[in-house]
């Protein structure tokens, strides 16, 4: 295998030799070399700590002036627009907690998007997370973990459920939906279906969604 001397050793030999430099000198350029390289891996690598997004976003409830880009967004992120109508649906519905519908800002844009939404599980009130969006350019970087655990903060004590991939949620303190007890409104949902218990825990019982998400 042809061997490559790294590109820093060669520009400071290239100095060297020009230049005549002091040994001194050689190691200042070397620590900013090397501090060069630490700075571009940081740039290429993407956080991996999920409470770090790597970009700066800012996190805030959605306003009405936000929908024509939530929709958008919604658009992208998923293959159908069956969640864009639900959203708008969820709007216009009892369902809808304005301080639950959360969106993350970056360089004034939005970029993600997440609502918690009104249910029940058996007598007891609850909350749906659904849906969770991040614009596909936007994806990976820990701006959907950011947006979950903001929902999570402002939902506090209360039950929530959701639907979805159960090695994502899992990492935010959801559970199984049978470990606690829970059924989901369908029944096919169960190895799908997600619940975080309230600080009282769950009464067992079966999660009802508002009947906006009947359509989807
Ligand atoms: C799913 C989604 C919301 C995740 O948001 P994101 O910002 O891309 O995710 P994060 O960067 O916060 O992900 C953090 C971790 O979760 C993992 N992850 C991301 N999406 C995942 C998925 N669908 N299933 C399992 N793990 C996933 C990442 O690999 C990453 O793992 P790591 O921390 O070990 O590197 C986003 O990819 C998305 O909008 N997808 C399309 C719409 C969708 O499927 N929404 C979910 C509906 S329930």
């Amino acid at each position: 295998m042809e061997h490559h001397m790294p590109v820093p050793v060669i520009n400071i030999l290239r100095l060297h030799l020009i230049h005549h430099l002091s040994q001194l000198d050689i190691s200042q350029l070397i620590m900013e070399q090397q501090q060069q390289q630490q700075q571009q891996q940081q740039q290429q690598q993407p956080a991996s700590n999920p409470e770090k997004p790597a970009l700066a976003i800012k996190i805030r409830p959605e306003t009405p002036a936000d929908a024509d880009a939530i929709h958008a967004l919604l658009l992208a992120a998923f293959p159908t627009p069956a969640e864009a109508a639900l959203v708008t649906t969820l709007r216009a519905s009892d369902a809808y907690v304005p301080s639950l519908a959360l969106v993350a800002v970056h360089d004034s844009s939005i970029v993600a998007h997440v609502m918690l939404t009104r249910a029940s599980v058996g007598d007891a009130r609850a909350l749906g997370l659904a849906p969770l969006a991040v614009l596909p350019d936007y994806q990976g970087q820990g701006v959907g973990s950011a947006l979950v655990r903001a929902a999570l903060e402002l939902a506090g004590e209360q039950t929530l459920g959701v639907l979805g991939d159960t090695a994502y949620y899992a990492r935010f303190g959801f559970l199984p939906c049978a470990e606690v007890g829970v059924l989901p409104p369908v029944e096919a949902w169960k190895p799908h279906f997600m619940v975080r218990a309230g600080g009282g825990g769950v009464k067992g019982g079966v999660f009802r969604y508002h009947e906006a998400f009947d359509a989807v």
